[in-house]
């Protein structure tokens, strides 16, 4: 979910539903806003921010005070009573609330059987209800209540509260979900981010865990939970307006594709140097011996950065030598997972918040592992946990479906793994320098890769109406098989199953026939002629087949039905190039069939909850 708040000398409205609008990445079911424009008022709605939008625009909202939420449903359906921001009992307290409360069913009950009443199914309104409670006992002081409440409560929560008594003040809190303070001149923002804030300020304050901000028009202080003050620490975003636009694109996702040579650049820019055969990475220093010295690494991650993390098992045991195991966080975390002192965890997230993430990071280094975090945004709450890392410099992504974050992991993975082999001495000094010249040539074949998108264009034309897509790899490859059929299901909502090309006969296999699109990531390395054999059986039974294939290569083009090249490219690199046609594909796909590509149905770009 997002959040955004804002107190100061604007039209409080509009400012909230143009923030609304940068947050809707992080969940889009329901939109909803409360102002004080005299009294408490609330105006809430099933669906995206322009349909709140566009239902209040004949009302006059006078307020320079306001909460907005655009809401990722956790409890309850998205409908509109469902929605945020809900009242207390009595109206007199509003709030927005972004987390899950998991012991509200028991304060429910507490609630209930002193005769409260609710009028939707939320964990927020009962903490509302609950703070409104607290505060009519304690005679009517609302920061008291907030704190008593929080100590009492179970789960993750970034809030914020307008109080119908105080139009001056706005009190927000977090503990698991992220919140960012803007401090601008005699105006303040609140959001689950930077991004609905820079276009006012540049200076935020990320609050901490437990940390309670009392935010008044003309200043602001934080206190902890147990009512200690805290000194804020005031620091500078660096984020542009322009990376938070589509600059021309229909889509981001398809800004974000297009981004992709400059975006890799990024993430190599100061780190990379081919020429002189040196790559530094200045984030991981304390602990780079350790990891050199690594028995194993613990590779932590969800969803399309789970991916990058299984190319960074073949990148680490083919050139550092160091057994890497891939896990899902939200598994690792429930399965009393053995981890010694000292075990090298490597988190990778793109949005460095989501919860599964968090909470494995956590667990792994309560039991002395060295965590090193591979994360994009900046100042996140996975960046802060963990002890050293490297940032993807990628720029914001705001499409939901991850591309450039992935290839910008893949880039930073790599340069890490092979600064590894070089130091420990696992690889060559030839070898190391045809990769990191190859490495460097990496953003002209993306534009190569790129320059092909009318090809295609024309496939997806051919493909849009599929049922279903199988697409097959094998080693470097295999991950971006797994990689490609999640872009195509997150976006166009067509099943596809990715797989290890090797594997297909042991199951999927069975699912071939005339209609069945099998879409090959078939380049030349090292298992060329096994995935030609591979190819080979789906043509035995009448498939149709997809293959991404090196230029210049003969022998698949004459198999397969359809073909994309890439250019010819080091085995270990080529997931950085074959992914692109793969996110071309089901971008293409996904436009013809009508479907929301930057805001797909049930998704978030943004976990923030388990
Ligand atoms: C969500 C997003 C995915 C993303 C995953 C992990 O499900 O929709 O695109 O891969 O979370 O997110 P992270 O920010 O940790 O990389």
């Amino acid at each position: 979910c997002g959040i955004v708040a804002y107190i100061g000398h604007q039209d409080a409205f509009p400012l909230i539903i143009k923030g609304l609008k940068r947050l809707e990445y992080r969940g889009y079911d329901s939109t909803g806003i409360s102002v004080h424009d005299n009294g408490l008022k609330i105006f809430k709605k099933a669906g995206k921010v322009a349909e709140l939008e566009s239902s209040v625009e004949e009302l006059t909202i006078k307020a320079s005070v306001g909460i907005g939420h655009t809401r990722w449903a956790t409890h309850g359906e998205p409908n509109d009573r469902n929605a945020h921001p809900h009242f207390s009992a009595d109206k007199s307290l509003s709030i927005i609330h972004n987390g899950i409360i998991e012991n509200y069913d028991t304060i429910k009950k507490e609630l209930l059987s002193k005769g409260y009443t609710f009028q939707s199914d939320t964990d927020t309104e009962v903490l509302i209800t609950f703070i409104e409670d607290i505060k009519k006992q304690n005679g009517g002081d609302l920061e008291q209540a907030v704190r008593s409440a929080l100590h009492a409560i179970e789960g993750a929560y970034a809030i914020v509260i307008l109080n119908e008594e105080n139009p001056n003040q706005l009190i927000a809190a977090r503990k698991g979900s992220p919140m960012v303070l803007g401090v601008g001149t005699d105006e303040y923002f609140i959001a689950s981010d930077a991004t609905p804030i820079i276009e006012y300020t540049n200076e935020v304050v990320y609050l901490k865990d437990r940390e309670i901000a009392i935010v008044n028009r003309e200043d602001f202080r934080i206190t902890n939970i147990d009512d200690v003050e805290q000194t804020p620490y005031i620091q500078k975003v660096e984020m542009k307006l322009e990376e938070l636009e589509k600059g021309g694109y229909e889509h981001f996702m398809l800004k974000e594709i297009f981004e992709q040579p400059n975006s890799i650049a990024d993430s190599m820019r100061g780190r990379l140097d081919a020429a002189n055969g040196t790559l530094t990475l200045g984030g991981i220093y304390e602990y780079s011996q350790a990891l050199i010295n690594a028995r194993r690494i613990i590779v932590l991650a969800c969803g399309t950065s789970w991916h990058s993390g299984l190319v960074a098992e073949y990148l680490f045991e083919e050139y550092c030598r160091i057994p890497v195991e891939v896990e899902y966080a939200s598994e690792f975390r429930y399965r009393n997972p053995v981890i010694h002192e000292g075990d090298i965890v490597i988190a990778i997230s793109q949005s460095g918040e989501t919860a599964d993430t968090l909470a494995a990071i956590e667990l792994a280094k309560s039991k002395g592992a060295i965590i090193l975090g591979i994360v994009n945004v900046v100042g996140s709450s996975i960046s802060r946990v963990t002890h050293e890392g490297a940032y993807l410099h990628t720029g914001p992504e705001i499409g939901v479906a991850s591309t450039k974050a992935f290839t910008g992991q893949l880039s930073v993975l790599t340069m890490i793994a092979l600064s590894v082999a070089h130091k420990k001495g696992t690889i060559t000094q030839t070898r190391y320098k045809e990769l990191l010249v190859e490495l460097a040539r990496i953003p002209a074949k993306i534009k190569e890769v790129l320059d092909n998108n009318a090809v295609v264009e024309e496939i997806a034309e051919r493909f849009k109406d599929a049922k279903n897509f199988i697409y097959l790899g094998r080693g470097y490859n295999f991950p971006v098989a797994l990689e490609g059929a999640l872009k195509l299901k997150e976006i166009s909502y067509i099943h596809a199953e990715g797989y290890p090309a090797a594997e297909m006969k042991h199951g999927p296999i069975a699912l071939i026939d005339e209609e069945m699109p099998v879409v090959f990531i078939a380049t030349r390395d090292s298992s060329y002629d096994k995935v030609v054999s591979n190819i080979q059986e789906v043509k035995a039974r009448k498939g149709v087949v997809i293959a991404v294939v090196t230029k210049g290569d003969a022998l698949i083009p004459a198999l397969a039905d359809y073909i994309i090249e890439v250019p010819p490219c080091e085995e270990a690199l080529m997931p950085l190039i074959s992914v692109i046609p793969l996110q071309l594909l089901s971008y293409h796909i996904a436009v013809m069939r009508g479907c929301n590509v930057d805001q797909p149905r049930n998704l978030a770009k943004s976990v923030t909850v388990e």
